[in-house]
């Protein structure tokens, strides 16, 4: 799999689209046992709206942290954030919960399905959560982004019931239900086989195509090539390109 011209030049041409990300010198050390662990040193890192962002680096380099901060999941670190233009550095996580919802979409990859609720209840969850429309217009939101996912006949099927590929594009569904800026992934097809991990990637591939901007970590070259642009994470810091 091979990233096509046209998408790297689509990506060239986004350097002019409004910045969705923007980090200077975002640096986080973790404590074990009283010693510091410098995870990231200093992060400097733009995003701009319609990009599609391949998160790459060795095992411990950092990606998972960088991706919880972009994700507002880590508000305890050094620098600035500004996430759609607004300042999110210097917040608390639990303060910046509402414009978490709201912004981002998260997909996982062992999905993070409640197995005990319907895929249309799942996938309502985070426009419940944010409490800015009725109920029925929450259904009604899941509903619509199920469909598009290829899932209009399995609504009131429990995650048990259904394939790995259609758990994952459930889970997108999710991800998308509050329209975010931002859909970030952590090893998105990490749990599925090759075949079904293809079609996962289509389906990021044609939300990018559709104009989403994409984040996704992994440590599988292959994957990465869908993506529109590499970043590499060494030494704690992010380099555009291949290492
Ligand atoms: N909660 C934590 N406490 C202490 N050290 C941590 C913690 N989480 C991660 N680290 C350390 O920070 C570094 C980066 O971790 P991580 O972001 O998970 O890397 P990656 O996702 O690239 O594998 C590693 O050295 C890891 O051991
Ligand atoms: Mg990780």
């Amino acid at each position: 799999m091979l990233t096509p011209p046209s998408a790297r030049v689509a990506s060239a041409a986004a350097a002019h689209a409004p910045e969705v990300i923007r980090l200077a010198g975002v640096a986080k050390t973790y404590h074990r046992d009283g010693v510091p662990v410098a995870a990231l040193r200093s992060v400097d890192l733009r995003i701009t709206r319609g990009e599609f962002v391949a998160i790459m680096g060795r095992s411990g380099s950092g990606k998972s942290t960088l991706l919880h901060i972009l994700g507002l999941l880590d508000a305890e670190y050094e620098g600035r954030y500004e996430l759609a233009g607004t300042c999110v550095s210097g917040q608390s996580a639990d303060s910046l919960a509402p414009l978490r919802n709201r912004l981002i979409g998260f997909v996982f990859q062992s999905f993070h399905l409640l197995p005990q609720l319907s895929i249309l209840e799942n996938a309502a969850l985070p426009a419940l959560y944010a409490r800015d429309r009725e109920r029925d217009a929450c259904f009604a939101a899941a509903r619509t982004r199920l469909v598009e996912m290829g899932l209009g006949d399995r609504l009131e099927h429990r995650p048990g019931e259904l394939s790995i590929g259609q758990r994952q594009r459930a889970a997108i569904a999710r991800a998308l239900v509050n329209a975010p800026s931002l859909l970030l992934a952590d090893e998105p097809t990490g749990a599925l086989d090759s075949r079904t991990a293809e079609e996962i990637l289509e389906v990021l591939g044609d939300l990018h195509a559709a104009g989403a901007t994409l984040v996704m970590v992994t440590h599988d070259p292959e994957v990465a090539a869908v993506a529109s642009r590499l970043v590499q994470i060494r030494d704690g810091r992010a380099h555009d390109g291949v290492a």
